[in-house]
């Protein structure tokens, strides 16, 4: 059985994840009104992938017998003054959320749960990707800023990302 201290924090982590998706449909939309249809669609794929994140902890939940708990999303930022502004807060939120991943494995770990620190293991590599992922963009925004035809062929670039579906997600239903 989860203690009442996990169960809480997964369900606050449930939010976390739910409120990063929301954060980088957000940017994406931004994007798209400014007409970087690629940087649109590089947090689009975020935005499914955070989706993905929130269904591992649901999932994870059920299959503990412990209730899912949705809660409000606070809202989210609209509008950004540059691309590399978004990659830099896409960095700053991604610190914060392996510093929650971190909170997490820690109680499974004081809780002697050793199934909830198995699961919790993809989410402590995924945050290693997440954080590499958002300091390559801030390197590559970085590198044209101020360079229009070097931002358009970034663009381009970003627009050949695609989704697929987490790991845990593909073997578990
Ligand atoms: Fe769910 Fe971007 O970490």
């Amino acid at each position: 059985m989860l203690s009442e201290k996990l169960h809480a924090a997964i369900n606050e982590q449930i939010n976390a994840e739910l409120w990063s998706a929301y954060l980088y449909l957000s940017m994406s939309l931004d994007a798209e009104s400014k007409g970087y249809k690629g940087v649109a669609n590089w947090f689009y794929v975020q935005w499914l992938e955070e989706q993905d994140h929130a269904r591992i902890f649901m999932n994870y939940l059920n299959s503990r017998d412990a209730k899912v708990e949705l809660k409000p999303l606070a809202e989210v930022r609209t509008q950004w003054d540059s691309v590399l502004e978004m990659f830099q807060e896409t960095l700053k939120h991604e610190k914060v959320v392996t510093s929650l991943i971190n909170n997490l494995a820690a109680i499974a770990a004081e809780d002697r749960d050793f199934a909830s620190s198995n699961m919790l293991v993809w989410f402590v590599n995924e945050q290693v990707e997440e954080e590499e992922n958002a300091r390559d963009q801030i390197f590559a925004a970085e590198a044209v800023e101020n360079d229009k035809y070097g931002m358009y062929q970034l663009d381009k670039e970003l627009a050949t990302r695609v989704y697929t579906q987490a790991s845990p997600l593909a073997t578990a239903e």
